[in-house]
């Protein structure tokens, strides 16, 4: 059998495996920070109203600008942010791994460097190696809280083309401060983009940093409609920044880029936002019961602004996740140190965690 080393492929990705989480069926499915809840009903009804619409077209390529759309998701920052936001500032791509590809592939590429504090979102580095563009990881502190001065000194070492703050982080679930992250833009100059990743910041405590792209050309925010929207199979994710930079996209991404089927499906969410925000509501309470919970039982909890909770501290991590996983709860183990990632889910998927969070605690106790 052939096999990748048999190929030409890139030196690079020789002996590399794909990005992924264990796919397994399970009860309980907390392990990809989705939301838990389906669309609702009337949702699904407009959403095959308007796929049908734009099914009458299909033997046309789509607007290739998605205005629109784009428009629509201007509106709905501006609404939820109270900062103004144009169209011009605002890009769609297929998921915002798409736009963070696309931001690699107009601000990084070969000879360049982009930097991340990790732990973080593990797919930073993965789309940093497939657009040629070397990485560099700069540590956090031991509460998982980036260390500015240790941040700032990196960036002056490294001096990366683009450097990446995820805000929610993802797996450790914290925000970011707003002056941090103006520290770093500081420090990070003319000759780097800053990406602000806030996928989770719907789910946050605090507010978006959306507004710090205000006279800052260099600073991007990117979002998603997977987490807050519940939209993770429809693949929309969008950023906003200076109208230059959704220029300077524009040169990379492949022409027709999103479907009309996509473009459709999300003006149609956008019409719910109201709707599904109430589910974010929802998941921020349940959130704070399921943290307010594992602190009680004595589990170290990482502060927690997204989506999910990271906890611990545990000798063998993985040794619990597979005692969790055995009570029918699949949760993460991210191969950070000594710490295991729940995505929050129904009441009734939390409970269901919670009952094996007390088993762990008996078991191992951590
Ligand atoms: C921090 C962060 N950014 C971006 C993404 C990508 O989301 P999507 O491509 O579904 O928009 C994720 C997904 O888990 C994430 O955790």
């Amino acid at each position: 059998m052939t096999s990748i080393d048999d190929l030409p492929v890139r030196d690079e990705l020789r002996g590399k495996s794909p990005y992924g989480a264990p796919q397994l069926d399970v009860a309980v499915r907390l392990n990809t920070n989705e939301n838990p809840y389906p669309l609702p009903e009337p949702l699904v009804a407009r959403i095959a109203e308007r796929v049908a619409d734009a099914a009458r077209n299909l033997n046309r390529y789509p607007d290739r600008d998605a205005v629109e759309l784009r428009t629509e998701l201007a509106r709905y920052l501006t609404r939820t942010t109270g900062h103004e936001v144009t169209y011009e500032q605002v890009w769609a791509a297929n998921g915002s791994n798409e736009v963070l590809q696309q931001l690699l592939q107009a601000f990084g590429g070969p000879g360049r460097t982009a930097l991340g504090f990790e732990p973080s979102y593990s797919m930073h580095p993965l789309l940093a190696r497939g657009t040629n563009t070397g990485w560099v990881s700069a540590p956090r502190r031991d509460d998982f809280s980036l260390d500015v001065p240790g941040a700032v000194e990196a960036i002056r070492t490294h001096r990366p083309s683009v450097v990446f703050i995820t805000s929610p982080n993802n797996p450790t679930g914290n925000a970011v401060a707003r002056e941090d992250v103006l520290a770093l833009y500081e420090a990070a100059g003319r000759d780097a983009v800053v990406i602000v990743d806030e996928a989770y910041t719907e789910f946050s405590h605090g507010s978006s940093l959306l507004e710090l792209i205000e006279g800052r050309p260099n600073l991007i925010v990117s979002r998603t409609m997977s987490k807050a929207f519940g939209a993770a199979g429809l693949r929309l994710g969008y950023l906003a920044a200076d109208p230059a930079v959704v220029d300077a996209v524009q040169l990379v991404r492949l022409p027709y880029h999103l479907s009309a089927v996509n473009q459709a499906t999300a003006l149609a969410a956008l019409e719910y936002t109201d709707t599904l925000l109430q589910y974010v509501e929802q998941l921020k309470a349940e959130r704070d019961r399921v943290v307010a919970e594992l602190t009680g039982l004595g589990f170290d909890v990482t502060v927690a602004d997204a989506n999910f909770i990271q906890f611990g501290v545990f000798e063998d991590p993985h040794a619990v996740w597979r005692f969790i996983l055995d009570r029918g709860v699949l949760i993460r183990d991210n191969g950070v140190p000594g710490r295991l990632r729940m995505s929050v889910g129904t009441p009734e998927e939390n409970d269901a965690f919670l009952d094996a969070a007390r088993e762990v605690k008996k078991e191992f106790g951590a």
